[in-house]
């Protein structure tokens, strides 16, 4: 009789297991359908992203061709929006709470030789980091959409 009942219950446990652990646990959803992680991940996270701004505003800093617009800028302020801007941009769980690309650069006369000097600064910074060709480029194509926004014509 015991056996019987431990025959049946081990039965029904198989059941359970074959049917998900009977709470009904679904599959990992951070994965993205073509089972690829978001670009926040395959960046490094959070981490990461903070030494490439770190190295990036370092690198805008010593670059004569755009630096003095940076002259009164808040340094701290504006790499910690660039880290939360990224961080949400390429699917991380940050909130960009800074102003808008339209509103933050507003009358500055930021040229497109000015932009591409920037993200040329980034660039130097994404490869010191050794971030891949795939993640730069899905990097740089989310920046270079905010590009309207931010230089004058
Ligand atoms: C894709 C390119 C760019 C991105 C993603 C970007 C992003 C940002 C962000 C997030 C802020 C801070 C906004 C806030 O404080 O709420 C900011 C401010 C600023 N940006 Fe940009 N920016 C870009 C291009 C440029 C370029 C090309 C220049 C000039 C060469 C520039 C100059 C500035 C300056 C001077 C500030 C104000 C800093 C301050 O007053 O503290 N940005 N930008």
């Amino acid at each position: 009789m015991k056996i019987r009942m431990l025959v049946v219950s081990a039965f029904a446990a198989l059941v359970l297991v074959a049917c998900g652990g009977g709470g009904g646990k679904k599959e990992d959803t951070t994965v993205a359908a073509g089972g690829e992680k978001p670009l926040y991940d395959r960046l490094g996270g959070k981490d990461a992203i903070t030494a490439v701004v770190d190295d990036f505003v370092a690198n805008v800093a010593a670059d004569a061709r755009i630096n003095a617009f940076f002259a009164n800028a808040d340094i701290t302020n504006l790499k910690a929006k660039l880290v939360d801007q990224i961080c949400e941009a390429s699917g991380g769980p940050c909130k960009y709470t800074g102003k808008s690309m339209k509103e933050s650069h507003a009358g500055m006369g930021v040229k497109e030789e000015h932009f591409n000097a920037l993200v040329e600064d980034l660039v130097k910074s994404l490869d010191k980091f050794k971030v891949g060709e795939k993640e730069k480029t899905e990097l740089l194509t989310a920046l270079g959409s905010m590009k309207p926004d931010i230089v004058q014509q």
